[in-house]
Protein backbone atom coordinates (compact mmCIF):
# COMPACT_ATOMS: atom_id res chain seq x y z
CA UNK A 1 0.00 0.00 0.00
CA UNK A 2 1.07 3.54 -0.98
CA UNK A 3 0.75 6.31 1.55
CA UNK A 4 1.08 10.02 1.11
CA UNK A 5 3.34 12.00 3.73
CA UNK A 6 3.86 15.90 4.37
CA UNK A 7 7.85 16.15 4.58
CA UNK A 8 9.29 19.21 6.00
CA UNK A 9 12.15 20.11 3.26
CA UNK A 10 13.78 23.38 4.78
CA UNK A 11 14.00 24.92 8.08
CA UNK A 12 12.45 28.79 6.81
CA UNK A 13 14.18 30.51 10.18
CA UNK A 14 11.18 32.76 9.91
CA UNK A 15 8.21 33.74 7.81
CA UNK A 16 7.19 29.98 7.06
CA UNK A 17 6.12 29.12 3.67
CA UNK A 18 3.79 26.22 1.67
CA UNK A 19 7.21 25.00 -0.32
CA UNK A 20 9.07 24.42 3.09
CA UNK A 21 7.35 21.38 2.68
CA UNK A 22 6.56 18.12 0.14
CA UNK A 23 4.57 15.64 -0.55
CA UNK A 24 5.79 12.35 -0.66
CA UNK A 25 4.79 8.73 -1.20
CA UNK A 26 5.88 6.10 0.81
CA UNK A 27 5.23 2.37 0.78
CA UNK A 28 3.45 0.62 3.45
CA UNK A 29 4.37 -3.06 4.45
CA UNK A 30 1.50 -5.54 5.71
CA UNK A 31 0.62 -5.67 8.28
CA UNK A 32 2.17 -7.95 11.35
CA UNK A 33 0.70 -9.95 14.38
CA UNK A 34 0.19 -6.97 16.76
CA UNK A 35 -0.22 -4.50 14.46
CA UNK A 36 -2.82 -1.91 13.31
CA UNK A 37 -3.29 0.12 9.61
CA UNK A 38 -4.91 3.16 10.21
CA UNK A 39 -6.51 5.88 7.98
CA UNK A 40 -6.48 9.46 9.08
CA UNK A 41 -9.70 11.33 8.51
CA UNK A 42 -9.04 14.76 9.96
CA UNK A 43 -5.71 16.14 10.91
CA UNK A 44 -5.15 19.12 13.69
CA UNK A 45 -3.26 22.28 12.36
CA UNK A 46 -1.65 24.10 15.96
CA UNK A 47 0.68 27.15 16.38
CA UNK A 48 3.11 25.04 18.20
CA UNK A 49 3.91 23.41 15.01
CA UNK A 50 5.90 26.21 13.76
CA UNK A 51 8.27 25.91 16.24
CA UNK A 52 8.60 22.27 15.89
CA UNK A 53 10.04 23.50 11.93
CA UNK A 54 13.33 25.17 13.71
CA UNK A 55 15.69 22.99 16.02
CA UNK A 56 15.08 25.63 18.82
CA UNK A 57 14.97 25.32 22.78
CA UNK A 58 11.64 23.99 23.93
CA UNK A 59 10.10 20.94 24.95
CA UNK A 60 9.14 19.92 22.04
CA UNK A 61 11.54 17.91 19.58
CA UNK A 62 11.80 19.59 16.33
CA UNK A 63 10.73 17.92 13.08
CA UNK A 64 12.98 16.10 11.14
CA UNK A 65 14.23 17.39 7.53
CA UNK A 66 12.79 15.35 5.07
CA UNK A 67 10.36 12.67 7.20
CA UNK A 68 7.62 11.90 9.08
CA UNK A 69 6.13 14.52 10.65
CA UNK A 70 3.96 14.62 13.95
CA UNK A 71 0.73 16.13 14.25
CA UNK A 72 -2.40 15.38 16.28
CA UNK A 73 -4.77 13.45 14.14
CA UNK A 74 -8.08 11.29 14.37
CA UNK A 75 -8.65 8.31 11.92
CA UNK A 76 -10.33 4.68 11.34
CA UNK A 77 -8.62 1.16 11.95
CA UNK A 78 -8.77 -0.19 8.56
CA UNK A 79 -7.23 -3.47 9.10
CA UNK A 80 -6.08 -4.81 12.58
CA UNK A 81 -4.44 -7.68 13.84
CA UNK A 82 -4.08 -6.49 17.43
CA UNK A 83 -6.48 -7.89 20.36
CA UNK A 84 -7.21 -4.44 21.50
CA UNK A 85 -8.41 -2.92 18.00
CA UNK A 86 -11.13 -3.79 15.45
CA UNK A 87 -11.26 -2.76 12.23
CA UNK A 88 -13.89 0.98 11.65
CA UNK A 89 -12.17 1.79 15.19
CA UNK A 90 -11.67 5.08 15.68
CA UNK A 91 -8.16 6.26 16.94
CA UNK A 92 -6.85 9.63 17.94
CA UNK A 93 -2.53 9.56 17.47
CA UNK A 94 -0.09 11.77 17.26
CA UNK A 95 0.42 10.44 13.97
CA UNK A 96 -0.63 13.53 11.18
CA UNK A 97 0.49 14.96 8.21
CA UNK A 98 0.25 11.20 6.39
CA UNK A 99 -2.81 9.80 5.08
CA UNK A 100 -2.01 5.96 6.25
CA UNK A 101 0.06 4.24 8.86
CA UNK A 102 1.15 1.37 10.58
CA UNK A 103 0.90 1.43 14.45
CA UNK A 104 1.80 -1.20 17.29
CA UNK A 105 -1.50 0.51 19.60
CA UNK A 106 1.10 1.73 22.37
CA UNK A 107 -1.19 3.98 24.61
CA UNK A 108 -1.14 7.42 23.76
CA UNK A 109 -0.26 10.58 25.53
CA UNK A 110 -0.67 13.65 23.67
CA UNK A 111 3.11 14.87 22.54
CA UNK A 112 5.03 12.56 24.77
CA UNK A 113 3.85 9.53 22.50
CA UNK A 114 6.26 7.46 20.05
CA UNK A 115 4.41 8.39 16.61
CA UNK A 116 2.90 5.16 16.38
CA UNK A 117 0.71 5.28 19.55
CA UNK A 118 -2.56 5.90 19.38
CA UNK A 119 -6.06 5.60 21.97
CA UNK A 120 -9.51 4.56 20.58
CA UNK A 121 -12.02 7.65 20.99
CA UNK A 122 -16.32 7.02 21.07
CA UNK A 123 -17.87 10.02 23.02
CA UNK A 124 -21.61 10.18 22.63
CA UNK A 125 -22.70 12.37 20.24
CA UNK A 126 -19.25 13.36 18.73
CA UNK A 127 -18.29 13.41 15.15
CA UNK A 128 -14.68 12.47 14.66
CA UNK A 129 -13.44 15.82 13.87
CA UNK A 130 -14.22 16.89 17.20
CA UNK A 131 -11.18 14.88 18.61
CA UNK A 132 -9.00 17.72 16.91
CA UNK A 133 -11.70 20.41 17.05
CA UNK A 134 -14.09 20.79 19.84
CA UNK A 135 -12.55 17.90 21.73
CA UNK A 136 -9.17 18.06 20.86
CA UNK A 137 -5.65 19.72 22.57
CA UNK A 138 -6.43 23.50 21.74
CA UNK A 139 -9.97 22.97 23.34
CA UNK A 140 -8.02 20.95 26.53
CA UNK A 141 -5.82 23.96 26.66
CA UNK A 142 -8.99 26.42 27.21
CA UNK A 143 -10.60 24.45 29.29
CA UNK A 144 -7.38 23.69 31.95
CA UNK A 145 -6.94 27.52 31.90
CA UNK A 146 -10.77 28.67 32.09
CA UNK A 147 -12.60 25.99 33.65
CA UNK A 148 -9.75 24.23 35.56
CA UNK A 149 -7.10 26.99 36.98
CA UNK A 150 -9.12 30.45 36.82
CA UNK A 151 -9.34 31.69 40.22
CA UNK A 152 -12.75 34.53 39.30
CA UNK A 153 -15.75 35.13 40.75
CA UNK A 154 -18.96 35.81 38.57
CA UNK A 155 -18.88 39.63 37.65
CA UNK A 156 -15.19 39.38 37.26
CA UNK A 157 -13.52 40.73 33.95
CA UNK A 158 -11.41 38.34 32.27
CA UNK A 159 -9.33 39.54 29.43
CA UNK A 160 -8.85 36.65 26.95
CA UNK A 161 -6.33 37.86 23.73
CA UNK A 162 -6.28 35.49 20.13
CA UNK A 163 -9.91 35.41 20.88
CA UNK A 164 -11.20 34.10 17.59
CA UNK A 165 -8.19 31.61 17.45
CA UNK A 166 -9.48 28.05 19.32
CA UNK A 167 -7.54 28.29 22.99
CA UNK A 168 -9.20 32.00 22.95
CA UNK A 169 -12.68 31.44 21.54
CA UNK A 170 -13.42 28.19 23.87
CA UNK A 171 -11.58 30.18 27.02
CA UNK A 172 -14.01 33.63 26.00
CA UNK A 173 -16.96 30.94 26.22
CA UNK A 174 -16.16 29.07 29.21
CA UNK A 175 -15.81 32.76 30.90
CA UNK A 176 -19.34 33.69 29.86
CA UNK A 177 -20.34 30.02 30.93
CA UNK A 178 -18.88 30.85 34.45
CA UNK A 179 -20.45 34.35 34.76
CA UNK A 180 -17.47 36.78 34.23
CA UNK A 181 -17.37 39.81 31.99
CA UNK A 182 -15.51 38.74 29.19
CA UNK A 183 -13.47 41.38 26.91
CA UNK A 184 -11.50 39.78 24.03
CA UNK A 185 -9.11 40.85 20.95
CA UNK A 186 -8.73 39.28 17.63
CA UNK A 187 -6.81 40.37 14.19
CA UNK A 188 -9.55 41.18 12.07
CA UNK A 189 -13.08 42.99 12.12
CA UNK A 190 -14.86 39.82 11.38
CA UNK A 191 -13.30 37.67 13.98
CA UNK A 192 -14.50 40.99 16.19
CA UNK A 193 -18.10 40.29 14.80
CA UNK A 194 -17.26 37.63 15.72
CA UNK A 195 -16.99 37.32 19.05
CA UNK A 196 -19.50 40.11 19.42
CA UNK A 197 -22.06 37.68 17.51
CA UNK A 198 -21.42 34.08 18.39
CA UNK A 199 -19.29 33.89 21.31
CA UNK A 200 -21.03 36.79 22.87
CA UNK A 201 -18.28 38.58 24.96
CA UNK A 202 -19.29 42.33 26.41
CA UNK A 203 -16.30 43.89 24.26
CA UNK A 204 -13.85 42.84 21.09
CA UNK A 205 -11.71 44.89 19.67
CA UNK A 206 -9.16 44.56 16.45
CA UNK A 207 -5.69 44.81 17.97
CA UNK A 208 -4.23 46.01 14.35
CA UNK A 209 -6.27 48.65 13.81
CA UNK A 210 -6.44 49.91 17.35
CA UNK A 211 -3.68 50.48 20.39
CA UNK A 212 -4.10 47.59 22.76
CA UNK A 213 -3.90 49.97 25.97
CA UNK A 214 -6.38 52.17 25.32
CA UNK A 215 -8.71 49.12 23.69
CA UNK A 216 -8.17 47.25 27.12
CA UNK A 217 -8.90 51.09 28.62
CA UNK A 218 -12.07 51.34 27.36
CA UNK A 219 -13.25 47.77 27.69
CA UNK A 220 -12.43 46.83 31.34
CA UNK A 221 -13.63 50.35 33.30
CA UNK A 222 -13.50 48.55 36.58
CA UNK A 223 -9.73 46.74 35.84
CA UNK A 224 -8.80 43.34 34.83
CA UNK A 225 -9.32 40.45 37.28
CA UNK A 226 -8.40 37.44 35.04
CA UNK A 227 -6.04 37.15 31.61
CA UNK A 228 -6.01 34.43 29.68
CA UNK A 229 -2.70 35.31 27.00
CA UNK A 230 -2.53 33.36 23.84
CA UNK A 231 -0.89 35.98 21.77
CA UNK A 232 1.84 38.37 22.52
CA UNK A 233 4.04 40.08 25.08
CA UNK A 234 2.50 43.38 23.98
CA UNK A 235 -0.72 42.08 24.79
CA UNK A 236 -0.04 41.19 27.86
CA UNK A 237 2.31 44.34 28.71
CA UNK A 238 -0.52 46.50 28.04
CA UNK A 239 -2.76 44.54 30.35
CA UNK A 240 -0.33 44.63 33.55
CA UNK A 241 -1.23 48.64 34.70
CA UNK A 242 -5.22 47.32 34.15
CA UNK A 243 -4.77 44.57 36.47
CA UNK A 244 -6.73 44.68 40.09
CA UNK A 245 -4.36 43.46 43.26
CA UNK A 246 -3.88 40.09 44.09
CA UNK A 247 -5.29 38.60 40.69
CA UNK A 248 -4.18 36.21 38.25
CA UNK A 249 -2.65 35.82 34.58
CA UNK A 250 -2.94 32.29 32.84
CA UNK A 251 -0.03 32.03 29.97
CA UNK A 252 -0.86 28.90 27.39
CA UNK A 253 1.03 30.39 25.02
CA UNK A 254 2.47 33.64 22.90
CA UNK A 255 1.79 32.64 19.09
CA UNK A 256 3.24 36.53 17.72
CA UNK A 257 6.80 34.86 18.35
CA UNK A 258 6.54 31.56 16.44
CA UNK A 259 7.56 32.92 12.74
CA UNK A 260 9.48 35.63 13.64
CA UNK A 261 12.67 33.88 13.86
CA UNK A 262 13.37 33.93 17.66
CA UNK A 263 12.76 38.12 17.54
CA UNK A 264 10.84 38.61 20.85
CA UNK A 265 9.69 42.22 21.73
CA UNK A 266 10.52 43.65 24.72
CA UNK A 267 8.16 42.94 27.68
CA UNK A 268 6.74 46.01 29.95
CA UNK A 269 5.38 47.23 32.84
CA UNK A 270 6.37 44.05 34.68
CA UNK A 271 6.82 46.20 37.88
CA UNK A 272 2.81 45.94 37.79
CA UNK A 273 3.52 42.37 38.90
CA UNK A 274 5.33 42.94 41.96
CA UNK A 275 2.70 46.13 42.97
CA UNK A 276 -0.46 44.61 42.58
CA UNK A 277 0.57 41.04 43.76
CA UNK A 278 -0.14 39.16 40.48
CA UNK A 279 0.05 35.85 40.03
CA UNK A 280 1.41 34.66 36.52
CA UNK A 281 0.85 31.30 35.79
CA UNK A 282 2.17 29.64 32.37
CA UNK A 283 0.51 26.02 31.61
CA UNK A 284 0.61 23.14 29.27
CA UNK A 285 -2.82 21.38 28.46
CA UNK A 286 -1.08 18.16 30.35
CA UNK A 287 -1.77 19.72 33.72
CA UNK A 288 -5.64 19.13 32.94
CA UNK A 289 -5.22 15.63 31.57
CA UNK A 290 -6.80 14.51 34.91
CA UNK A 291 -9.42 16.31 33.55
CA UNK A 292 -10.09 14.89 30.43
CA UNK A 293 -13.81 13.15 30.89
CA UNK A 294 -14.99 16.13 32.88
CA UNK A 295 -13.76 18.51 30.14
CA UNK A 296 -15.38 16.19 27.07
CA UNK A 297 -18.85 15.50 28.88
CA UNK A 298 -19.06 19.85 29.83
CA UNK A 299 -18.08 20.15 26.17
CA UNK A 300 -20.79 18.27 24.75
CA UNK A 301 -23.19 19.55 27.03
CA UNK A 302 -22.56 23.45 25.79
CA UNK A 303 -22.66 22.79 22.74
CA UNK A 304 -25.85 20.60 22.79
CA UNK A 305 -27.33 23.53 24.73
CA UNK A 306 -26.02 25.90 22.56
CA UNK A 307 -23.54 27.94 24.78
CA UNK A 308 -20.42 26.48 22.87
CA UNK A 309 -19.30 27.21 19.15
CA UNK A 310 -16.26 26.06 17.46
CA UNK A 311 -16.02 27.98 14.15
CA UNK A 312 -13.74 25.30 12.08
CA UNK A 313 -11.72 26.86 9.15
CA UNK A 314 -11.43 23.49 6.61
CA UNK A 315 -8.48 22.94 4.51
CA UNK A 316 -9.70 19.87 1.89
CA UNK A 317 -6.39 17.44 1.11
CA UNK A 318 -3.86 16.51 2.81
CA UNK A 319 -1.32 18.49 0.43
CA UNK A 320 -3.05 21.59 2.19
CA UNK A 321 -1.99 21.15 5.27
CA UNK A 322 1.57 23.20 4.70
CA UNK A 323 -1.44 26.63 3.52
CA UNK A 324 -3.32 25.40 6.81
CA UNK A 325 -0.36 25.81 9.03
CA UNK A 326 0.64 29.63 7.19
CA UNK A 327 -2.75 30.73 7.68
CA UNK A 328 -2.22 30.91 10.97
CA UNK A 329 0.44 33.44 10.77
CA UNK A 330 -0.70 35.63 8.28
CA UNK A 331 -4.66 35.95 9.53
CA UNK A 332 -5.97 34.24 6.47
CA UNK A 333 -7.80 31.71 8.40
CA UNK A 334 -10.24 32.34 11.08
CA UNK A 335 -11.04 29.64 14.16
CA UNK A 336 -10.12 26.35 14.82
CA UNK A 337 -8.03 25.11 11.57
CA UNK A 338 -8.36 22.10 10.43
CA UNK A 339 -7.16 19.70 7.49
CA UNK A 340 -9.78 16.98 6.17
CA UNK A 341 -7.47 13.87 4.87
CA UNK A 342 -10.34 11.96 3.97
CA UNK A 343 -13.48 12.84 5.41
CA UNK A 344 -15.28 11.32 8.21
N1 LIG B 1 0.01 25.51 26.64
C1 LIG B 1 -0.50 24.56 25.86
O1 LIG B 1 -0.54 23.38 26.19
C2 LIG B 1 -1.07 25.01 24.56
C3 LIG B 1 -1.84 24.13 23.77
C4 LIG B 1 -2.42 24.64 22.60
C5 LIG B 1 -2.18 25.97 22.23
N2 LIG B 1 -1.38 26.74 23.03
C6 LIG B 1 -1.10 28.14 22.69
O2 LIG B 1 -2.30 28.88 22.73
C7 LIG B 1 -2.22 29.93 21.77
C8 LIG B 1 -3.41 29.87 20.85
O3 LIG B 1 -3.41 28.62 20.18
P1 LIG B 1 -4.64 28.19 19.29
O4 LIG B 1 -4.56 26.73 19.06
O5 LIG B 1 -5.88 28.78 19.85
O6 LIG B 1 -4.33 28.94 17.94
P2 LIG B 1 -5.23 29.05 16.64
O7 LIG B 1 -6.62 28.64 16.87
O8 LIG B 1 -4.53 28.32 15.58
O9 LIG B 1 -5.22 30.58 16.38
C9 LIG B 1 -4.09 31.16 15.88
C10 LIG B 1 -4.40 32.63 15.81
O10 LIG B 1 -3.30 33.35 16.33
C11 LIG B 1 -3.41 34.67 15.91
N3 LIG B 1 -2.11 35.26 15.57
C12 LIG B 1 -1.28 34.93 14.55
N4 LIG B 1 -0.21 35.74 14.53
C13 LIG B 1 -0.39 36.61 15.56
C14 LIG B 1 0.36 37.72 16.05
N5 LIG B 1 1.51 38.11 15.46
N6 LIG B 1 -0.11 38.40 17.13
C15 LIG B 1 -1.26 38.05 17.71
N7 LIG B 1 -2.03 37.01 17.29
C16 LIG B 1 -1.58 36.32 16.22
C17 LIG B 1 -4.27 34.64 14.63
O11 LIG B 1 -5.52 35.26 14.94
P3 LIG B 1 -5.72 36.83 14.74
O12 LIG B 1 -5.87 37.05 13.26
O13 LIG B 1 -6.93 37.11 15.52
O14 LIG B 1 -4.48 37.52 15.28
C18 LIG B 1 -4.51 33.16 14.39
O15 LIG B 1 -5.74 32.89 13.81
C19 LIG B 1 -0.90 29.78 21.05
O16 LIG B 1 0.04 30.62 21.65
C20 LIG B 1 -0.55 28.33 21.29
O17 LIG B 1 0.82 28.09 21.23
C21 LIG B 1 -0.84 26.30 24.17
Amino acid sequence: MIARQVHLVRRPGEFAKPSDFRTVEAELPDIEEGQILVRNLWMSIDPYMRRSMEPIATDLEPWPLNGRLSGPAIGRVMASRHPKFLAGDLVESMSGWQDHFISNGAEFVPYMSPDDALVKRAAAGAAPKDYVGLLGVAALTAYAGMACFAVANPGDTAVVSSGAGTVGSIGCQIAKIRGLRVVSSAGSDDKVHWLEDVARVDHAFNYRKRPIAAALKQGCPKGIDLVLENASQDHLSACLPLMNELKQILIAGFVSIYDTGGQVPPFKNFEYVLDKFLTIRSYRFMDALDSYDTFVSDMMRWRSEGKMTLRECVFDGLEKAPEALCSLFDHSSAGKVLVRIAGD
